[in-house]
């Protein structure tokens, strides 16, 4: 039986749905629930879902494949279409004053139709602490999220379609955050977080805990297998075999394959580098060293070192499963371990559920 409360992970990709789910027991946190499967090219395209129906039949087989009774579940919405901002900080108020104050205000901040968008906000001490009610806090740090009704109503839809429960939808990289706070073992007090999933490269940098900066592309590894498949004639899974090593192109074109990797790895390593340059104009007074690496295509070959050799920085592929306690009678520690980096978030998503007890 779940705990009363407790709410299954589900981190609907465009390349894969993930699922998870966390408790919190007396030793630590434990992985309940794991698995994963993959979206037909044609259900989710750069985050906006095409074909609901495929959708919410991967979702609701997923969940029966896992035997998952729990219909109460939170998601996630992410990408280029979600605004993550942070004010300037504020001094000398309450957590009251500051949310009085921001009444009105979100026009100025939200690039969209403020009837179009869900916004939502959040508030820190600038010591990343959630701040008690009616205290003067010296200097609070507040970001304001938003994102397109439209959007977050599909992600909604899918999953009622699915005979679920969407309780808390959550931002996709946020709850990265979260895992990166929750697993990696001292974390640096700033640092950036790189997600390079099938659609989306997110950078996000971090500052005591609190996001300062976020930049989502529309770049991933979705746009290699693409190019496979025009430049060699494949179907989408023939494409997805060779990007992967597991197929072989037509003798004498090997040469091509490998440009083709070189040419995307430069450019998204070269999308990395322009917003960590751009981190170095804007905050000259924070020295960040280290990139957190997450995300699918982040299991590249090739792709670790491209980004250490271009930004000078230290770069550690996240491993969210690290820290939680795992029955091996239940889990397969090499499966845990091979799709580690594309699971950060939704391990970020339940450990919020864990923690939220
Ligand atoms: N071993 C691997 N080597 C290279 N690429 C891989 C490997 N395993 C998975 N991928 C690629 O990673 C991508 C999926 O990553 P991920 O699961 O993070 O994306 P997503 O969350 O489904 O999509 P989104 O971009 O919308 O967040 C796919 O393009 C897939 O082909
Ligand atoms: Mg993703």
């Amino acid at each position: 039986m779940p705990k009363k409360g407790q709410l299954v992970a589900v981190d609907m990709g465009s390349y894969s749905v993930k699922v998870a789910e966390i408790e919190s027991g007396k030793d630590g946190l434990i992985l309940k629930t794991f698995g994963m499967a993959i979206f037909s090219p044609d259900v989710i395209v750069e985050g906006q879902i095409q074909d609901k129906a495929k959708a919410s039949q991967t979702i609701k087989n997923l969940f029966t494949h896992l035997n998952i009774k729990n219909k109460n579940v939170c998601s996630a919405i992410s990408g280029v279409s979600c605004i993550l901002k942070k004010l300037p900080p504020m001094q000398s108020k309450t957590i009251e004053q500051i949310e009085e104050g921001l009444k009105g205000e979100m026009e100025q901040y939200i690039p969209y139709d403020i009837a179009e968008v869900y916004i939502d906000h959040f508030v820190q001490t600038s010591g990343g602490e959630i701040p008690k009610p009616g205290v003067v806090l010296s200097e609070a740090e507040v970001v304001v999220a938003a994102a397109p009704k439209a959007l977050v109503d599909s992600y909604v839809e899918v999953l009622e379609a699915a005979d679920l429960n969407p309780v808390i939808m959550d931002i996709g990289i946020l709850a990265i955050q979260n895992a990166v706070e929750a697993t990696v073992p001292e974390l640096p007090g700033q640092y950036i977080i790189v997600n390079l999933g099938s659609e989306c490269l997110s950078i996000h940098a971090v500052k005591g805990n609190v996001p300062i900066f976020t930049r989502d592309t529309v770049m991933g590894g979705g746009q290699l297998t693409r190019a496979i498949m025009a430049n060699f004639d494949l179907t989408y899974f023939e494409a997805e075999a060779v990007k992967l090593g597991n197929r072989g192109v037509q003798p004498g074109k090997e040469g091509l394959l490998k440009k083709i990797f070189t040419d995307y790895v430069t450019e998204w390593t070269k999308e990395v580098s322009r917003a960590v340059e751009y981190l170095r104009y804007t905050f000259p007074e924070i020295t960040m060293t280290t990139i957190y690496l997450t995300g699918g295509t982040s299991k590249l070959p090739g792709i670790k070192d491209a980004i250490t050799l271009e930004t000078r920085m230290n770069v550690i592929p996240v491993n969210p499963f690290q820290g939680l306690l795992v029955d091996s009678r239940r889990f397969d520690e090499e499966y845990l371990n091979l799709y580690a980096p594309e699971s950060t978030q939704v391990v970020g998503m339940a450990l919020r559920q864990a923690g939220d007890k």
